[in-house]
């Protein structure tokens, strides 16, 4: 992997994001942005199904309208992590804060597809009782605290 990373830091978009003044700390920034979308909206959602939040608001509903922002979000994580991964590649790769968040990114993936092909997919026959199911209320506790996870690994790949 190391002799990839030497490549990936050697094209021509990781030197010229690398000896930018201003190139890195641009998309860093919009990586912070689209973890708002992202972290943001997935949290709102986590704390409707924990009865926290939004309580009036169908929980379905509510996916519909935020899971798009979610989505747009995770794409600019996408897009934007792998650029500042390309212009650092060689240090950030043996980092184990940043080992750690792609743990807990693909550990968030798989857990959102167990919750949507299980506990949500009977969502019509409880989103207008008002009791969320303990399946659903455990998914958001634990999305919840992989995002916390990711996010703190995140920032602390600058300081490990
Ligand atoms: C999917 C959700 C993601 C979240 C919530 C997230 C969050 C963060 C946060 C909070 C930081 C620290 C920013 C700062 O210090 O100002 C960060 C930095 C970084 N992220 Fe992500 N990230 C995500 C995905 C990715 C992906 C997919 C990659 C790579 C493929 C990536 C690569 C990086 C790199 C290289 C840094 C810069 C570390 C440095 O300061 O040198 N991120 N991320």
């Amino acid at each position: 992997m190391l002799p990839f990373c030497k490549w990936l830091e050697h094209t021509s978009v990781g030197a010229g994001i690398r000896e930018s003044l201003w190139l890195f700390p641009a998309i860093e920034t919009l990586h912070l942005l689209g973890m708002a979308a992202l972290v943001g909206t997935t949290t709102v959602f986590d704390l409707r199904l924990l009865g926290w939040m939004l309580r009036r608001e169908r929980v379905s509903e509510l996916a519909g309208r935020l899971l798009p922002w979610s989505w747009a979000g995770f794409a600019v994580q996408l897009v934007t992590g792998a650029l500042l991964f390309t212009s650092e590649a060689v240090k950030v790769y043996p980092n184990p804060a940043f080992r750690v968040k792609m743990l807990l990114i693909f550990l968030a993936g798989v857990h959102a597809l167990i919750f949507h092909w299980s506990v949500y997919r009977d969502v019509a026959s409880w989103d207008d009782s008002g009791i969320l199911p303990a399946g659903a209320k455990v998914a958001g506790f634990v999305s919840i605290l992989l995002w916390i996870g990711i996010v703190a690994a995140g920032r602390f790949i600058g300081f490990v």
